[in-house]
């Protein structure tokens, strides 16, 4: 771990340093086998929903020349299985939380930042950018009077609790969407989810995700998400948590030269467990040198 301090203030919430887990891409189980999960600026759960979601039908996870594709349809076991279950274990081993909230309507995701406002969790990321639902998430992330209305509903229930806003780059200008959640209270961004994509298996001449399509992460996204961070950290000024395709150091040092203020690890983490830990150390090399 970096013997100097590289401690970051995200929307009042000291991290210890500026990486984080992307959501969906960390298993607190596997991940403790290997480092201690206090040792990452902050760990973004899975997308939580109000009731349990089944997720969409397999195969939910294709590989790419360059990353993956996924549409899990943010299957999970709901907002109170979550509280018992993730997040009491990671803030007894001292982590940073950030949960990462779901919901198809305004009603579902205010009643998950609601009930979530009275736990321990340290931040509340609000999910509008899934590619794989087919209510919520994407549909709030493509259009700015909608996005703009969740958050302020969301900012009324939320507390004390900050709201950092993810936002989809499957938009013609990912800066309109966020200078409107910027308007409408949203205390942080985080950018990029991942874009829209598609494999078709040239046997069967059908897609190879049973969804059809997916989100595309991993190295490909990672100048994508670059520009975007770039483009949104010239107009607002609440901070930023950049993501998208962050392998390296050098990619998370990159992002935060573009404008985040910390970076989110993510398909990096499912090819190598250790892998936030590995681009934290090789983040702090950078900064020495
Ligand atoms: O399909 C999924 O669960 C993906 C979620 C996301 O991209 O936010």
């Amino acid at each position: 771990m970096p013997e100097f301090d590289l401690s970051v203030d995200i929307c009042g919430v000291t991290w210890k340093n500026p990486i984080a887990t992307a959501s969906g891409t960390f298993n607190f189980r596997e991940s403790s086998r290997y480092y201690r999960v206090s040792d990452l600026g902050c760990i973004t759960t899975k997308g939580v929903s109000r009731e349990p979601w089944g997720g969409n039908e397999t195969p939910k996870i294709a590989e790419t020349r360059s990353g993956m594709l996924n549409s899990i349809g943010l299957e999970n076991r709901g907002v109170e299985m979550y509280i018992d279950h993730d997040l009491k274990p990671l803030k007894e081993a001292g982590a940073t939380v950030m949960a990462n909230v779901a919901g198809h309507t305004i009603v579902e995701y205010c009643s998950v930042a609601e009930r979530l406002a009275k736990t321990a969790v340290d931040l509340l990321e609000i999910n509008i950018s899934c590619p794989n639902v087919k209510e919520g998430g994407i549909a709030f992330g493509t259009d700015k009077t909608a996005a703009a209305e969740l958050v302020t509903r969301v900012k009324k229930v939320s507390g004390a609790k900050p709201v950092i806003v993810k936002l989809s780059p499957n938009v013609t200008d990912i800066t309109e969407i966020a200078l409107a959640v910027e308007r409408a209270g949203a205390d942080g961004l985080s950018l990029i989810n991942t874009l829209k994509g598609m494999r078709i298996d040239l046997n069967t001449g059908k897609p190879v995700l049973a969804n059809g399509s997916g989100g595309l992460s991993g190295p490909a996204i990672h100048p994508v998400a670059v520009w975007m961070v770039y483009e949104t950290a010239r107009v607002c000024r609440i901070p930023i948590i950049g993501m998208g395709g962050v392998m390296t150091g050098a990619d998370a040092l990159e992002l935060m030269l573009a404008g985040a203020k910390a970076v989110a690890v993510g398909t990096a983490a499912l090819i190598d467990p250790v892998a936030p830990t590995r681009i934290l150390g090789e983040l702090a090399g950078l900064l020495r040198k």
